[in-house]
């Protein structure tokens, strides 16, 4: 196709002439049907809603089609207007743009909707099962024109995938203000995500999928990296526990598919069980697992011999995770480290399969008998916290995977409580994420070279080793390691060929480390060192960007972990300082109702004017989570705010003193 055609195609929105239906390709992962729950007023009302996207003349036949897609896929998508030409990230130029802004904002948004990316591509969602970019495909066609249209002196606003217009603003606003799934608190139930993303209203768009930050699996198998290696540490003694120990755990889809490539990378055997076979064979085809078995006794065979050979090999098991806990348990298999990673932010519609059930099985009970599947869900829950019960007797390292396992499993009564109704395992952000790395600042940053050309990524690594071997030189011994992961990860990321659709890159970074590195970025690309602009952001999983009590916010122990001040103060605050655009999402992770999360993104066009937004920007998105952090009374967080307003002679933030407890418990007696 002809750039020119394409842009033309791109710009169109709402076509004029209706296109012709498309097939249902069966060769792509498709989202399992949803839930059959409005009544027959809301389902009109569904229908109603889906028409406003098309003039009049359209609606005798489209309302035919909207009511068939309602009934057999549990939402309205639209399939008939997705276009014609191939979604995906190319360079920034090739997009049709008034503004360079909104041509960036288009390659992430094409990135997160490619099909070599997106896990429901066709049904706009890009990871973890529900995770959506658009709730339909007119939203989409009518975004890409208003960013084609767009001003330097205009800001489209979406609202969960809808894109309400363009306004006009200023050029130092952002050019794009995203909200999902925002809702009225007390209507922030499974259901009403249901209900709501049905009547075409509402999206839960997990975290990078609604906020166009998406890299592929690459920005997990960082952070999974960064886990796994410190989980090993923890749980290590005189190997600093690097010595080949095995991991179990579930998933191979969006973002659990990174689990075996990132313990290959921290030198661990890892045993991952799916039981869905296409997203088993993506991942096996992409070489992210060695090996493959679907019998369990061949696999305890195989799982044997790397341990004694203390070979790092990743292997996939075809079937349900439970059967592999148990088998394991019965065949005295030590497990070092256990998590989780289906997706059971979303137990009832697909996200956690059911021991007992082939996926068949499980994706007909689904919409038959819903209320089955939900009894099958908790029975096998409980059972596999029997099994891992049994595995963490013996020292199993178990923890959860921001997935939402605990809550569940306690939910469905499973023997995952402690006398005090604690759980009995932690969150790996209580032990790992949170005081290791969010505590000191250091969160998902990442990039993408809009010129999608491998070349400009190799510079940005490169730029990216040099900042941080300078920076460590003067960096605290507190962060030494953090760094040095970092650096070893980047020199490798290369090399470990990570890039799955744009030219994309993920580090951990602090304030100082991401200001750096963003700085040299705009200063190669005013020189030409890099040939385009480059967008930064970061997962919303981070320092400052979430509130979410069983997770990002796990490891805040002043009560606060239920308030969600941080997430949407940072959100407002970076849309101020200079963000390109911005986005602020109920759900994302461990599910809708559980967490606010927010991110941003950033072009960086080498512009003096950038330099100082970035600076601006990067500081307030790390520092506020530092802040909240340290007045939770978090140690690391309060040395790292105390050395930040060392440098920063205009950060002045409130430090809390530190109550003896003896004095309380005085105080308490006899009251
Ligand atoms: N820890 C993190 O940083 C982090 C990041 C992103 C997502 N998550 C969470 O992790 C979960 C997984 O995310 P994802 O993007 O991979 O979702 P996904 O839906 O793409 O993948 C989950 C996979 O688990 C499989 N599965 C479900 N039940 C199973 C069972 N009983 N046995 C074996 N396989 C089973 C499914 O077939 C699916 O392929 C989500 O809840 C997500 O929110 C955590």
């Amino acid at each position: 196709m002809k750039i020119t055609d394409f842009k033309r195609m791109m710009a169109e929105g709402i076509p004029h002439e209706m296109p012709a239906l498309k097939s249902y390709d069966q060769n792509l992962n498709h989202a399992p049907k949803r839930k059959d729950i409005l009544n027959s007023v809301e389902k009109r009302l569904a229908i109603k809603n889906a028409l406003r996207y098309f003039p009049e003349r359209f609606h005798p036949l489209l309302a035919k089609e909207f009511a068939y897609e309602l009934a057999t896929y549990g939402r309205i998508y639209m399939y008939r207007f997705r276009p014609d030409y191939v979604i995906k990230a190319r360079h920034i130029d090739d997009f049709p743009y008034r503004t360079r802004s909104a041509a960036a904002i288009m390659l992430m948004i094409s990135n997160n909707l490619d099909i070599t990316v997106a896990q429901h591509p066709h049904e706009l969602i890009t990871y973890g099962g529900n995770g959506a970019v658009f709730q339909n495909w007119a939203q989409y066609r009518l975004t890409m024109k208003y960013l084609s249209e767009m001003t330097e002196e205009q800001t489209l606003v979406i609202y969960s995938g809808h894109p309400l217009g363009l306004f006009p603003s200023t050029k130092d606003a952002p050019r794009l203000v995203v909200t999902n799934g925002m809702v009225i608190p007390n209507y922030s139930s499974q259901d009403h995500w249901e209900k709501f993303n049905a009547l075409g209203v509402s999206q839960y768009s997990q975290m990078t999928a609604g906020s166009y930050m998406y890299i592929g699996p690459q920005g997990i198998v960082h952070g999974t990296t960064i886990t796994l290696l410190n989980a090993a540490r923890m749980t290590g003694k005189s190997d600093n526990g690097l010595k080949c120990k095995l991991f179990v755990s579930s998933g191979l889809g969006g973002m659990s598919g990174a689990q075996p490539k990132a313990a290959s990378i921290a030198g661990i055997i890892s045993v991952i069980a799916e039981v869905n076979q296409k997203a088993l064979k993506t991942r096996h085809s992409q070489g992210w697992v060695d090996e493959v078995f679907s019998d369990l006794n061949s696999l305890v065979k195989r799982v044997r011999k790397a341990t004694a050979e203390k070979k790092a090999i990743s292997i996939a098991y075809e079937g349900n995770v439970v059967d592999v806990w148990e088998k394991f348990a019965d065949e005295n298999i030590y497990v070092d480290l256990g998590s989780d990673q289906t997706s059971l932010h979303n137990p009832w519609s697909g996200g956690y399969y059911p021991a007992g059930l082939s996926f068949e099985e499980s994706n007909r009970m689904i919409t038959e008998n819903p209320e089955k599947f939900k009894d099958a869900v908790r029975k096998s829950l409980r059972r596999q916290v029997e099994a891992i019960n049994r595995h963490t007797a013996r020292g199993t390292y178990f923890f959860d995977y921001g997935n939402a396992f605990l809550l569940e499993a306690s939910r469905a009564g499973g023997d995952i409580l402690k006398p005090d109704g604690e759980f009995k395992y932690p969150s790996y952000v209580q032990d790992i994420m949170g005081p290791v790395c969010f505590d000191f600042g250091f969160g998902p940053f990442r990039w993408v070279c809009c010129s999608n050309e491998p070349s400009d990524l190799e510079v940005t690594d490169k730029i990216a080793i040099d900042v941080l071997r300078k920076l460590i030189k003067k960096s605290p011994d507190q962060i030494k390691q953090q760094m040095n992961d970092n650096i070893h990860w980047i020199k490798d990321a290369g090399k470990n060929r990570l890039v799955v659709g744009s030219q994309a890159r993920i580090l951990y970074a602090d304030a100082e480390g991401r200001i750096e590195i963003a700085s040299a970025f705009n200063n190669a690309i005013s020189e030409g060192k890099i040939s385009a602009p480059v967008v930064i952001g970061r997962d919303h999983h981070d320092v400052s960007g979430t509130d979410s009590p069983y997770r990002e916010t796990s490891n805040i122990y002043d009560g606060s972990k239920f308030t969600a001040d941080m997430a949407v103060q940072n959100v407002i605050g970076d849309s101020f300082r200079g963000a390109t655009w911005v986005s602020l999402h109920n759900g994302g992770g461990v599910g809708w109702g559980e967490v606010i999360n927010g991110g941003f993104g950033m072009v960086l066009d080498g512009t003096p004017d950038t330099e100082t937004k970035l600076r601006r920007m990067l500081h307030w998105d790390v520092n506020n989570g530092i802040a909240r952090r340290s007045w939770a009374r978090n140690k690391a967080a309060m040395f790292t705010l105390k050395r930040e307003m060392e440098r920063t002679p205009d950060l002045n933030v409130t430090i809390p003193y530190i109550a003896d407890d003896e004095i309380i418990d005085e105080a308490l007696k006899g009251v």
